[in-house]
């Protein structure tokens, strides 16, 4: 895990801002043009090593003020903007993993609030850019595991989710964190059908409180430094990275505060497949995926999955005494 705080050197202080975008522009129409046509590995594998060479500017002298951030973690390459931003789940606009970057893009993400409910003492609806105003996005990169066994690095640009519901000062009886997808005409219609996705809308997920405040649970609203595209959940979207990325819900409106640990996307779909912690955990096997080893996107072969996906000396504590074969 690697947080940075604003404090530290920034993306925009490194890499000049035109060439990034240009970089990232190219990256996008790329992608784009290509996820139509290539199968996932040919994607993934050949894809990737031309947005390097057709951006030489992005590499740049040692020494220079310039020089590309290390957007990795030690010993691990962060996932390039483009396959983090164009394979994706996000079953409201399809069930593959290359639809949502074509389809997300009807979501209208301004004017987007996030209301902040439930058992709390001061209750709001943040328009998302007060969110921002309030709570100043850092770079949090870390690793993200999908219970399908693929995992990324990825460089999130957020906040932590405990600061916010500190604001809205938890009620003594508020033991769990209720969260929910927008699905409303105005910001986001999703095109599937519930028949179509199998899941029903809209998507929900939640926390046990005390994971809610754990400081690495992040609201997101930026990738490598820029806002989220619509895809991986913009404006405003949840990662809890020692989780499966099933649990990171996106494109959040509402976050309630509740007593009884609420009902979430995944379980009510199949609940012997999907508990409500899915904490990464080797040990368990998904009946149709076994969770010991994983593919890193855009490597070959497969790595061995830590348990809670590399973050155990931060919040295994949260689970101590719980059995978590049983609390799957
Ligand atoms: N949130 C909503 N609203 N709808 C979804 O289908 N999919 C989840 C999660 N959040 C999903 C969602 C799953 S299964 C995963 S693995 C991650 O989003 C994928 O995030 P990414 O596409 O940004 O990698």
């Amino acid at each position: 895990m690697l947080i940075k705080k604003p404090g530290d050197i920034r993306s925009s202080e490194i890499t000049d801002r035109k060439v990034y975008l240009s970089r990232r522009n190219f990256m996008r129409g790329a992608a784009l043009a290509a996820s139509a046509a290539a199968t996932g590995l040919v994607y993934r594998r050949l894809l990737a090593p031309e947005v390097e060479v057709a951006n030489p500017t992005a590499r740049v002298a040692p020494g220079s003020q310039s020089a590309p951030k290390n957007w990795g973690l030690p010993g691990e390459e962060a996932t390039s903007y483009q396959q983090v931003t164009t394979y994706n789940n996000f079953y409201e606009f399809g069930t593959d993993k290359y639809s949502p970057a074509r389809r997300a893009q009807v979501m209208v993400t301004r004017p987007w609030t996030v209301a902040v409910d439930g058992l709390v003492n001061r209750p709001k609806v943040f328009d998302v850019d007060e969110l921002t105003r309030l709570f100043t996005p850092e770079d949090r990169i870390y690793r993200f595991r999908c219970v399908e066994g693929w995992s990324m690095v990825i460089p999130w640009l957020g906040f932590p989710l405990g600061e916010l519901l500190k604001l809205a000062e938890p009620r003594g009886n508020a033991k769990y964190v209720a969260f929910e997808t927008a699905n409303d005409p105005k910001r986001n219609i999703p095109e599937l059908s519930e028949y179509q996705s199998g899941l029903e809308w809209p998507y929900v997920e939640g926390l046990r409180l005390d994971e809610a405040l754990h400081p690495l649970a992040t609201l997101a609203v930026g990738i490598y430094g820029e806002p989220l595209l619509p895809q991986n959940g913009a404006p405003v979207r949840l990662v809890v990275p020692w989780k499966y990325g099933f649990k990171s819900i996106k494109s959040v409106v509402r976050v309630t505060l509740v007593e009884r640990m609420p009902p979430t996307s995944w379980n009510l779909a199949n609940s012997e497949e999907y508990g409500f912690f899915s904490n990464v955990n080797p040990e368990v096997p998904h009946p149709r995926w076994s969770q010991a080893t994983e593919q890193r996107i855009g490597e070959w072969g497969r790595r061995p999955t830590p348990a809670f996906n590399g973050y155990a000396d931060e919040v295994a504590g949260l689970y101590d005494g719980m059995d978590l074969k049983y609390y799957f």
